[in-house]
């Protein structure tokens, strides 16, 4: 018999070193301590108020599991590879300090149902930081459209000058794309928030045990109805993992946005110098590590959600070890996504925009839209209207001119739909107001949205 393992009755050798090296989890899983004892506590109670174990055992398993909970937080307690996992780490040691009845801790329950119910504790404590850092995010955001309502900037599509907004608009765009993501992360929660613990191995318990009574204690909203579903299935965590890589994807955008829009060629941005950090040889140099590295950390995200996917395709129901490959996805997901959410809300509280430069590119051909949209007005079929603006900006650009510099007199020779008014209309703000569509970024429009979030924001409506 092997003495070392928890589960050494069966066998007549000593587990291979390599073996234990290859099959461990307590390197990494150990992050579930805290979440494993919770779940213990609960089971323990559960099994003495049930009368499965006496209560005096029952009470002195939870203190036992209570002092080694202090001990991890304390970083006191010895964590050995030899016990594989977090799980047989923490049962040991309650058998060493309260003597045989720790044995009693694991009536009624398996890893299987024991694992993922502390995965589950993890990953919604986990979710509840990141729905908080995202309303972090989203009230920066908020702030800095506020601040910007009449700094003027000019939109891009295909990463060309398009048509002159507020600023704010901008902001307020990853308003949106970031409560989405919020959203995501809520309805996550939903289907993190069910208790495995009570399915056992695969099939059920034959103990009287009271499933209720641990999804109290344990704060789970629901408990789930299938014990072979309990024990395999790991799309909660899937979900996860696919809302951070879409929220990972927004901000590795805005991360771009940033960074070209801090480069001296574009020079809209300046970043905060406590948030940006120098060359070792080129001493002008200012770079956008914190923008860089939340858009290079995107890919791990990504490859966590595939490395997941892939583990769970081709399993057999129900629980199988490869399933111990879901943790460190998720728990480097956590990390990256945390710490990204943290980068993106500094750089955008600390983030100052250059609007005389924002203003002038605002203007010129970026207000040839206006151009043909003022011929529409008064009847000309828009078509042909842009072909007339077409052949005025053709003509400005031959003679190395903006669209700012054309007379009156110049535009009749196109049309003589071109009356005095039309200069108006050659400055930025004029022509951003004027897109009073819901959702535009006319000043009034700006507003209303700013007006929305505020009042969602304020009582963490969202
Ligand atoms: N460390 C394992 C995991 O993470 C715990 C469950 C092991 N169950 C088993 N039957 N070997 O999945």
């Amino acid at each position: 018999m092997q003495e070392k393992k928890l589960w050494g009755g069966r066998f007549s050798e000593n587990t291979d070193e390599f073996v234990e090296e290859f099959t461990e989890s307590v390197s990494f899983d150990k992050e579930l301590a805290i979440y494993d004892i919770q779940g213990s506590i609960a089971h323990a109670k559960m099994l003495g108020k049930q009368g499965i174990i006496p209560d005096e055992d029952a009470k002195k398993i939870i203190e036992g599991l209570k002092e080694i909970e202090k001990e991890i937080l304390e970083g006191r307690f010895k964590w050995e590879r030899a016990l594989e996992d977090v799980h047989m780490n923490i049962e040991k040691a309650l058998t060493d300090k309260i003597g045989p009845t720790g044995g009693k801790l694991h009536t009624g329950r398996s890893r299987n149902d024991q694992v993922v119910t502390a995965f589950r504790l993890y990953l919604k404590d986990q979710i509840n930081h990141i729905l908080d850092l995202l309303g972090d995010l989203m009230s920066a955001l908020l702030e800095k459209s506020k601040e910007y309502i009449d700094v003027i900037m000019p939109a891009y599509t295909h990463l060309q000058r398009a048509q002159p907004i507020r600023a704010s608009h901008y902001f307020l765009a990853y308003l949106e794309m970031f409560s989405r993501d919020r959203d995501r992360f809520l309805d996550n929660l939903k289907r993190v928030d069910m208790l495995p613990l009570g399915s056992g191995a695969v099939a059920g318990v034959d103990f009287p045990i009271d499933r209720d009574f641990v999804a109290k204690e344990l704060g789970f909203s629901q408990i789930m109805r299938n014990s072979i579903d309990a024990t395999s299935s790991r799309d909660f965590a899937l979900e996860f993992l696919s809302a951070s890589a879409i929220c990972m994807a927004n901000m590795s955008r805005f991360c771009e946005d940033m960074i070209i829009y801090s480069s001296t060629e574009f020079s809209f941005v300046e970043l905060p110098d406590k948030l940006t950090t120098g060359s070792s040889i080129m001493p002008q140099k200012k770079n956008p590590d914190v923008l860089e590295l939340i858009r290079g950390k995107t890919g791990r995200v990504y490859g966590n959600l595939v490395s997941l996917l892939t583990t769970v395709k081709g399993l057999p129901l129900a629980y199988n070890r490869d399933l111990q490959e879901d943790k460190e996805p998720v728990f480097d997901t956590v990390k990256t996504i945390k710490g990204s959410l943290i980068g993106i809300k500094k750089i955008v509280e600390g983030l100052k925009f250059r609007e005389d430069i924002t203003y002038k590119s605002a203007g010129g051909f970026a207000l040839a839209t206006d151009l043909a949209n003022y011929l529409a007005e008064k009847g000309i079929p828009f078509r042909q209207a842009h072909h007339i603006v077409g052949s005025i900006v053709g003509y400005l650009i031959s003679q190395g001119r903006d669209l700012e510099s054309v007379t009156l007199e110049e535009l009749k020779r196109f049309s003589d739909t071109f009356e005095e008014d039309v200069l108006n209309l050659l400055k930025p703000e004029v022509v951003a107001d004027r897109r009073k569509s819901f959702g535009g970024t006319a000043r009034e429009q700006i507003l209303k949205q700013i007006e929305y979030w505020e009042d969602r924001l304020k009582y963490r409506k969202i």
